[in-house]
C-alpha cells in the first residue's frame, strides 16, 4: 500500500511514467496544451516583462532567466525568438526533473542560445525563476475530511483506493477532500529562500484549499487530449494533474489571473503589431508575416476568462508590493 503522493511519483516520473515514456523527444503527445505550446506570443510578451524586470534591477550583467518544469523547451525557445542572443544580455537556462539527463534520462538535444541545467544555483539575486504549469504536476498527499467529521488520508493498495485515518488536517467542510501540496509548497520555499529577483508561477487553482474542496474537480487525468475518470486507472498511461491553492503555498506578494498578468505586461500592443504587420504584408506573406497573424488568434486563447485566462499567476520578490488577488 502506498500514500497517494508515493503512487503519483511512480505514475508520472517512475521508470514507466508518464513523462518517462511520453514521447521519444520529451513531448507529452499532445495530452493538453500549455501556455507556452499555443504560440510564440506568451513567450514574446513575458520577454517584454523580462527586459523590464532586468531594467529595474539596474540592467547587471549576470542576469539569468531559468525555466524550471520546461520539458521540451517551449517557453525557453519562444523568449529566445522574441529576443535573439545578440540582442538580449541575459541567459535562458532550462531545469526539467525527467529531461535533464542527471538521472540517466536523455538530455535533450541542444538548443542554441539555451543552457540546462540540473538545478537552480543556491544564489538567485540576479535571476528570475519561471515556473509555468509545474505544481500542478508535483506529487500531492489527498485528505478527506467525511461527512461524519473524521479525517483520512488516501492510499492506492493494488489499484484500489484505501482510506486511512490521519493527525493530517486541511481547512475543508465535512464532506469533501482536497489536495495537500507539500512539495509544491517545499519548492516554492526551496527557491524563495535563494532571494531570486522574482518567482513567477503560472497555475490553474484557486486562492484557498476550502475553496478548491467545495468546488471538486480539482483532481484531474490527461492523455491525448481526453480528459480521464479514475486516477487509479492504468497507471502511468495517464497525466495526474491537481488545482493548486495559495493558501498552502508561501505568501505571494502578488496573485492575478493570467488574462490580467498578460495585459499589464504588454499583450494588447503585440496583437496590435502583429494585426498591422499582417495587414502589411497579406498580399505575400512570408512565415513571420503568419506568425503575427497568428497573435490574435493566440492572445483570445491565453485571454480566454474560462481557460487559460483564468490561470493564477503567483509573484514572489522583494521589490513585489502586496496585492490582493
Ligand atoms: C505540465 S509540464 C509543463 C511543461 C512546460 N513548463 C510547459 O508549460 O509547457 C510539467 C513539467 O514539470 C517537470 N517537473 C515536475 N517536477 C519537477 C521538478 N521538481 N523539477 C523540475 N521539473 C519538474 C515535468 O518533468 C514536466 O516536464
Amino acid at each position: 500500500m502506498e500514500r497517494f503522493d508515493a503512487y503519483m511519483e511512480r505514475c508520472l516520473y517512475g521508470a514507466d511514467g508518464f513523462y518517462r515514456t511520453a514521447g521519444t523527444a520529451g513531448r507529452r503527445r499532445g495530452d493538453f496544451i500549455t501556455s507556452p505550446e499555443v504560440g510564440p506570443l506568451f513567450g514574446a510578451v513575458l520577454a517584454s516583462a523580462l527586459d523590464a524586470w532586468w531594467d529595474d534591477a539596474g540592467q547587471p550583467d549576470d542576469w539569468a532567466v531559468y525555466d524550471v518544469g520546461c520539458g521540451p523547451n517551449a517557453l525557453l525557445k519562444a523568449i529566445r525568438r522574441a529576443r535573439p542572443m545578440e540582442e538580449r544580455p541575459w541567459r535562458l537556462v532550462g531545469i526539467d526533473r525527467v529531461h535533464g539527463g542527471a538521472d540517466g534520462s536523455t538530455p535533450p538535444s541542444p538548443d542554441r542560445g539555451i543552457e540546462r541545467a540540473v538545478e537552480l544555483p543556491d544564489d538567485l539575486s540576479n535571476a528570475v525563476v519561471v515556473a509555468n504549469e509545474l505544481l500542478d504536476n508535483m506529487p500531492f498527499r489527498i485528505i478527506e475530511h467525511s461527512a461524519s467529521g473524521e479525517w483520512f488520508e488516501i492510499h492506492v493498495d493494488n489499484g484500489v483506493e484505501r482510506r486511512c485515518g490521519t493527525e493530517a488536517r486541511l481547512d475543508i467542510p465535512a464532506g469533501t477532500r482536497a489536495p495537500r501540496l507539500e512539495q509544491a509548497d517545499r519548492w516554492c520555499h526551496s527557491v524563495i529562500e535563494r532571494q531570486p529577483a522574482r518567482l513567477l508561477v503560472f497555475d490553474y487553482g484557486a486562492t484557498t484549499t476550502a475553496r478548491l474542496a467545495r468546488r471538486g474537480g480539482w483532481l484531474r487525468t490527461y492523455q491525448s487530449h481526453r480528459r480521464g475518470t479514475d486516477p487509479l486507472y492504468e497507471p502511468g498511461r495517464w497525466d495526474i494533474t491537481t488545482d493548486i491553492a495559495v493558501d498552502q503555498l508561501p505568501a505571494p506578494h502578488r496573485v492575478m489571473d493570467q488574462r490580467r498578468f498578460l495585459i499589464e505586461a504588454g499583450i494588447e500592443g503585440l496583437v496590435d503589431e502583429g494585426r498591422e504587420h499582417w495587414k502589411a504584408h497579406a498580399h505575400r506573406p512570408d512565415i513571420t508575416a503568419m506568425m503575427m497573424r497568428s497573435r490574435v488568434s493566440e492572445a483570445d486563447a491565453l485571454l480566454d476568462p474560462d481557460g487559460l485566462g483564468s490561470w493564477l499567476v503567483l509573484e514572489w520578490g522583494t521589490s513585489l508590493a502586496t496585492t490582493r488577488p
